[in-house]
């Protein structure tokens, strides 16, 4: 080839190389700008994948518009089935039945949740509350909830942050109903501006919650999962100002029965109450050895089949995925089958009605734990439940069962040493 010729090949190879990149992303005008939030839709149009299999999951439905579809309410807002089941808990109401204030199906605004229970949000003087009754879907009855005190507890004060994504206490604002992408992820708005060839600076300004420190990472669950006080804001339920990937201790702290708590936890400090998996998680020796909340549940159903509340697998397959060699001594020589989660996750917490989702903590409580303080429950009634078992013989039964056996054999001579 000649000189020329090569100098002409050289420029052409730079000219198109020159023209076929993109600009370098201007790092230092996205960054100037706040970091805000943008909202699923914004990420969805680049994830479109991990957008799907959020909508699989009720972290996408929390809190839905009823506004824009009222199919969100899962049963009828009849006033007089409402009035009807509210006359059943008379003794307990500390305001009359035909007084509570119950909502024309035109006042609800947003639904909250619709796995267990239901309850719904409407105005007054501008504020955002949640009326006094809720509807229980498993049982199919509605009952009340502070009735006499429900428009002095402002939603998104005492619940917001929880359920939806992007609250501003200032501004009395959120900018996205539910448990959306950037409630775990955080703000998304440097992220999204940059050109989506610049893969380095887009992993830096996005938080993935696989990469953080696996302490670091469960707190994101655990900055909702929780029960107890924020540390920044008097009176708020849920952690003010935390964001995903900072220590949430700054931000929140824990109710616990030692502390006075005596309505959510029971006297050994197991959960009574829901949304307090970490509190029960954090006793666990999972949590010793780093056996997380994602461990055994997804957020994004990618790769697994649905299950029942979000595990990798379903029932048991979940605990013996690790656990493969349970000894059949003791405890687990009892019966003809492995109910791992009926053992050492029962349904002593209640969400709806007492009972109805299960301990955190992995113990499994024998009778035992009930003789001895009749406040806690025990894993064992949750299925041998007659009216007249008797505890003393259930455990009477488990200890004559699980007795190991002797040992066999001839006993061994002593041996002389010197
Ligand atoms: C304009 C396209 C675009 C938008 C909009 C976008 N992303 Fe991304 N995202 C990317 C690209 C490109 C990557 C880098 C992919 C890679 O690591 O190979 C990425 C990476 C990520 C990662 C992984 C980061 C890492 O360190 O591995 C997460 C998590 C993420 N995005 C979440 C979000 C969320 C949440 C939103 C909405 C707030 C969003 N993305 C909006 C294009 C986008
Ligand atoms: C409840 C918390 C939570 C929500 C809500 C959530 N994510 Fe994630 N996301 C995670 C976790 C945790 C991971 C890490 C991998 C895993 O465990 O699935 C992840 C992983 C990802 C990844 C893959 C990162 C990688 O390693 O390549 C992307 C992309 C992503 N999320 C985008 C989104 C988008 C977009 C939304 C909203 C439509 C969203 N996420 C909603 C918690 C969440
Ligand atoms: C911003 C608050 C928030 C964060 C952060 C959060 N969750 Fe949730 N989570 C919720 C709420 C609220 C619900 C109840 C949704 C409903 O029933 O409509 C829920 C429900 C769940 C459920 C039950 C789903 C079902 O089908 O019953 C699982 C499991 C779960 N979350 C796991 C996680 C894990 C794991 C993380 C961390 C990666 C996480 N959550 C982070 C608020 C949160
Ligand atoms: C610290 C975070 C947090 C706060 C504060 C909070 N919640 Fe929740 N809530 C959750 C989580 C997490 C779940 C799902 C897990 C569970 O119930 O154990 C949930 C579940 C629910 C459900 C049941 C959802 C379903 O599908 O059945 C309702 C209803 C609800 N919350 C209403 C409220 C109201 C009303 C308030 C305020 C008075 C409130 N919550 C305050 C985190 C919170
Ligand atoms: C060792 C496995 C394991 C770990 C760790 C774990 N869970 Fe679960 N979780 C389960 C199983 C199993 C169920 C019950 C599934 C069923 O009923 O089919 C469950 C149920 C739930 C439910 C539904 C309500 C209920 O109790 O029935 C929520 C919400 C939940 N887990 C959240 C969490 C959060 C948040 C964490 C971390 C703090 C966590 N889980 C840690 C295994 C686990
Ligand atoms: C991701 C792996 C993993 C999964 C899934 C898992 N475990 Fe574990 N589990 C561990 C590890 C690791 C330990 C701590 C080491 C040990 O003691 O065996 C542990 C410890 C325990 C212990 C305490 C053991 C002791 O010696 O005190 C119990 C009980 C237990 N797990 C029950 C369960 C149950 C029930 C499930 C299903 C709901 C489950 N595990 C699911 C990994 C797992
Ligand atoms: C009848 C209730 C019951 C069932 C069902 C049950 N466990 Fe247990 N498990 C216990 C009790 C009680 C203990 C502690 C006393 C003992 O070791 O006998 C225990 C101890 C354990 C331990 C720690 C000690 C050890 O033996 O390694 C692990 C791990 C464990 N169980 C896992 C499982 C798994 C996995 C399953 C399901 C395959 C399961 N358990 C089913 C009641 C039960
Ligand atoms: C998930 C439901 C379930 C749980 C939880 C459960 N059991 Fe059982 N239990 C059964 C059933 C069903 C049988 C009879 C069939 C069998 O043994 O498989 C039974 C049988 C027994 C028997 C009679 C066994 C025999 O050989 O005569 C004893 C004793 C017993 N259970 C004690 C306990 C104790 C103690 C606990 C708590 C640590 C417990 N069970 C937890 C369902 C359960």
């Amino acid at each position: 080839m000649k000189k020329r010729d090569l100098i002409l090949a050289c420029c052409l190879i730079a000219i198109t190389v020159a023209c076929g990149r993109e600009s370098p992303p201007d790092m230092e005008s996205v960054l100037s700008e706040p970091k805000t939030h943008v909202g699923s839709n914004t990420c969805k149009m680049c994830h479109l994948e991990h957008y799907d299999s959020w909508k699989m999951t009720q972290h996408s439905r929390m809190i839905q518009d009823a506004r824009k579809n009222r199919d969100v309410i899962v049963t009828e807002i009849s006033g007089e089935k409402i009035r009807r089941d509210l006359a059943k808990l008379e003794d307990t109401l500390k305001v009359p039945s035909d007084r509570i204030y119950v909502p024309g199906i035109d006042e609800i605004l947003y639904t909250i949740g619709s796995q267990w229970k239901q309850r719904y949000i409407v105005q007054k003087e501008g504020t955002l509350y949640i009326s006094p009754i809720q509807y229980n879907l498993e049982t199919h009855r509605w009952v009340n909830y502070h009735e006499q005190d429900w428009d002095k507890r402002p939603w998104l004060l005492k619940c917001g942050g929880c359920h939806v994504t992007g609250v501003n206490l200032e501004t009395q604002t959120f900018n996205e109903p539910g448990v959306a992408c950037e409630a775990c992820h955080g703000k998304g708005s440097w992220h999204a501006a940059l050109p989506k060839t610049a893969v380095f600076e887009k992993r830096q300004t996005i938080v993935n919650p696989a990469k953080l420190p696996v302490g670091v990472a469960q707190q994101i669950c655990g900055s909702c999962h929780n029960r107890g006080k924020s540390l920044k804001k008097k009176g708020a339920g849920w952690a003010v100002g935390y964001e995903p990937g900072k220590a949430l201790e700054a931000y929140y702290q824990s109710t616990s029965y030692a502390g006075g708590d005596k309505k959510h936890l029971y006297s050994n400090e197991f959960s009574k109450g829901h949304h307090q998996q970490q509190i029960d998680w954090s006793q666990s020796p999972h949590a010793r050895e780093g056996v997380t909340c994602t461990s055994c549940h997804y957020v994004h159903q990618l790769g697994v089949p649905p299950t029942r509340s979000q595990t990798q697998a379903a029932g048991s397959a979940q605990c013996t995925q690790c656990h493969e060699m349970v000894n059949r001594n003791g405890a687990h020589s009892i019966h003809s089958f492995a109910n791992c989660v009926g053992c050492h996750m029962p349904r002593i917490a209640k969400s709806a009605e007492i009972g109805d989702i299960r301990s955190h903590t992995f113990v499994a409580l024998l009778p035992r734990e009930t003789i001895a303080d009749k406040t806690i429950p025990n894993s064992c009634t949750s299925c041998h439940k007659h009216k007249d078992v008797d505890l003393n013989k259930l455990q009477a039964a488990y200890d004559l069962l699980t007795q190991r056996p002797k040992p066999m054999g001839k006993a061994m001579a002593p041996v002389d040493v010197d």
